[in-house]
């Protein structure tokens, strides 16, 4: 989504922007755009359509400014053009960066024309800096002026505003978007996420719903949704300016996905003993909650809804607690009767997804007591808005494509199926058991990333196809369903998932010689159930491409290929099958040229609806 970078110092900030503009490029755009209050405290303005890359050739050193706004678009409310490209201005006075959606943006519009001003763009954005110019006409207060006008806004944002009224000044605000502010010596800065701003400042603030912030290089004071002046705590980001650099890597998402055992071993640190889960890595007062709970209810988007929907199989077959999961933009809009005890759980990545965030605000108003985050984003509007949280500590995802997170998801999943389960079924011997497994994941994950290599030997198959199938049973389902994601998203084949069982009541029609079949099987009870399925495409002239436990014996043959995995306990075979579907979707698009890092159309951080 759409990236904002500020800044108000003494030095020219335009390097700062564009840094931090290259740094959100992750979170996924289409265009973006550069201004600054120039030496003769004019507004100065570059947009470019494409990458931060070709801004910085537009600007190539034309531009300098001590206070300054930058943003990266992806677009919503018009398609991708100059002209819809941040930071929008009126009158050549102020000048706006936006993240989010202006639902009343045709109202405003019409009443804005009718008052004789002009829009150039198709943007949702526009309206507001015509909102604000209109107060600053009257007040010459740009905070004043902000403030009047954000009332009058429906939707979601984040916001950077600068006029040239007042050229040392910076004003931000946030509703429904995430915005931290940066503390420098002497300089301040505002931005979508802490990565942005990591090599001027480690400082951070974090603001909240419906706060404003006021920056000069002086100071930063904040007011919150009431207008009363706020002392927001500063925290000190543990990660480096490097901590999101690519190394050697060729892309980010193969950096994550060999990041996986690293970050499964983080997120398994402080939270185990020897034989048993702590309750406190949930949070204060966690273990008086889970002697409650009685059900889960799972809500979570795209890849972290895979997680979730493996979750299911262990809540119910482990700790036999029922566990129900869902899309979060469908239950936001449903009625859901959730039972009572019931422990609302939300998976995310980024802790900003509007639609999780929505369903979690939707639960609490139907009475939903006791609420928990597994989230990789410490600070993030998620994980403030939950009762207890267990973060994963994946590091930083900069690929839009989410590895490390989903796997770090998992583990955190078998943490609370022990942690509740300990309570009721599964007992002390069954944590036990599960600790004891997940003790060997980082070694098992470091096993099937040494298959790389015979994974990408599958890559020509696929890469001229424009359909996939991915089968899977029981918890392989939801693996193959992630797996079909992964390579939809970056090779922009068409793939779908199916539980294996299935095939014979439809999907079959499609198997012939141009669809790739992949299949995941690991050596457990469903796996001859799994073979019969396999042989039912074989018998249709399909091409089987089979991730197979070494202890199934699977043969290889002309259209069947086997790519052998080490025996794997079905607990853990989810993260060891997963990683396999992420490297294959990996060097399929790496083949296709395929963008991996930054996808067409799509965005890291969904922060709007
Ligand atoms: O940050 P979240 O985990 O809440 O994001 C949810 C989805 O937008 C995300 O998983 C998306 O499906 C990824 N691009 C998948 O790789």
């Amino acid at each position: 989504m759409c990236g904002i970078v500020g800044a108000v110092a003494q030095r020219d900030v335009v390097p700062i922007l564009v840094e931090g503009l290259r740094r959100l490029e992750y979170r996924g755009y289409d265009s973006a755009g550069v201004a600054v209050i120039d030496g003769d405290a004019h507004l100065a303005r570059t947009r470019s359509v494409g990458k931060v890359r070709d801004l910085e050739a537009r600007l190539d050193g034309h531009m300098a400014g001590a206070t300054g706004i930058a943003h990266t678009r992806w677009a919503t409310h018009g398609r991708p053009a100059t002209e819809n490209a941040h930071p929008h201005i009126c009158r050549k006075t102020v000048a706006l960066v936006h993240n989010g959606i202006i639902e009343n943006h045709e109202e405003l519009r019409r009443a804005q024309t009718k008052l004789g001003f002009e829009f150039t763009s198709d943007t949702d954005t526009e309206v507001i800096v015509h909102e604000i110019y209109r107060h600053l006409a009257d007040t010459h207060d740009l905070l004043e002026a902000v403030r009047r006008a954000l009332p009058a806004l429906r939707g979601a944002y984040a916001l950077g505003v600068i006029t040239s009224e007042a050229p040392g000044r910076l004003v931000a605000a946030r509703r429904g978007c995430p915005l931290v502010v940066g503390l420098g010596i002497g300089e301040h800065f505002i931005a979508s996420d802490v990565a942005a701003l990591l090599p001027v400042t480690q400082r951070f603030i974090f603001l909240e719903e419906g706060d404003v912030a006021d920056l000069t290089r002086e100071r930063v004071t904040i007011y919150d949704a009431s207008g009363q002046i706020v002392e927001r705590p500063v925290k000190q980001s543990e990660l480096s300016a490097d901590a999101v650099a690519r190394g050697e890597y060729r892309h980010y998402m193969l950096k994550e996905i060999y990041e996986q055992p690293r970050a499964i071993t983080d997120t398994l640190t402080n939270r185990i003993g020897l034989h048993h889960v702590y309750d406190e890595a949930f949070g204060t007062g966690a273990a008086a909650i889970f002697d409650t709970i009685e059900a889960v209810q799972i809500v979570a988007c795209g890849t972290s809804y895979h997680a979730g929907l493996i979750g299911r199989y262990w809540f119910e077959a482990l700790a036999e607690i029922p566990c129900s999961v869902e899309v979060a933009s469908e239950f936001r809009y449903r009625r859901p009767r959730l039972a009572p005890h019931t422990l609302f759980v939300t998976l995310s990545q980024s802790g900003e997804t509007a639609d999780t965030l929505a369903a979690l605000a939707h639960a609490k108003t139907i009475g939903v007591e006791h609420t928990l985050a597994i989230c990789n984003v410490p600070e993030s509007a998620l994980v403030r808005q939950s009762g207890l949280a267990l973060l994963t500590q994946a590091g930083p995802e900069i690929g839009v494509a989410s590895t490390k997170a989903f796997t770090t998801q998992l583990v955190a999943l078998l943490l609370l199926v022990a942690s509740l389960g300990r309570r009721g079924h599964l007992g002390g011997d069954g944590e036990r058991r599960i600790v004891g497994l997940l003790r060997t994941l980082p070694v098992l994950t470091e096993q099937a990333l040494s298959l790389d290599a015979a994974v990408q030997s599958w890559v020509p198959a696929f890469a001229n196809k424009q359909h996939a199938l991915f089968l899977g049973r029981g918890t392989q389902y939801p693996v193959a369903m992630e797996g079909a994601l992964k390579l939809k998203e970056i090779s922009y084949i068409h793939a779908e998932a199916y539980p294996a069982g299935e095939l014979k009541h439809g999907p079959l029609a499609l198997v012939d010689a141009d669809m790739p079949v992949v299949a995941v099987a690991p050596g457990n009870e469903l796996f001859e159930k799994l073979h019969s399925n396999l042989q039912e495409v074989r018998a249709r002239g399909g091409e089987l491409f089979v991730f197979a436990d070494a202890k199934n014996g699977i043969t290889a043959d002309e259209r069947t290929h086997v790519i052998t995995v080490p025996p794997t306990d079905d607990l853990m075979a989810p993260v060891v099958y997963t990683v396999l579907l992420q490297l294959l979707a990996y060097h399929v698009a790496v083949s296709k040229g395929a963008d991996i890092d930054q996808p067409r159309n799509l965005a890291k951080s969904v922060t709007v609806e």
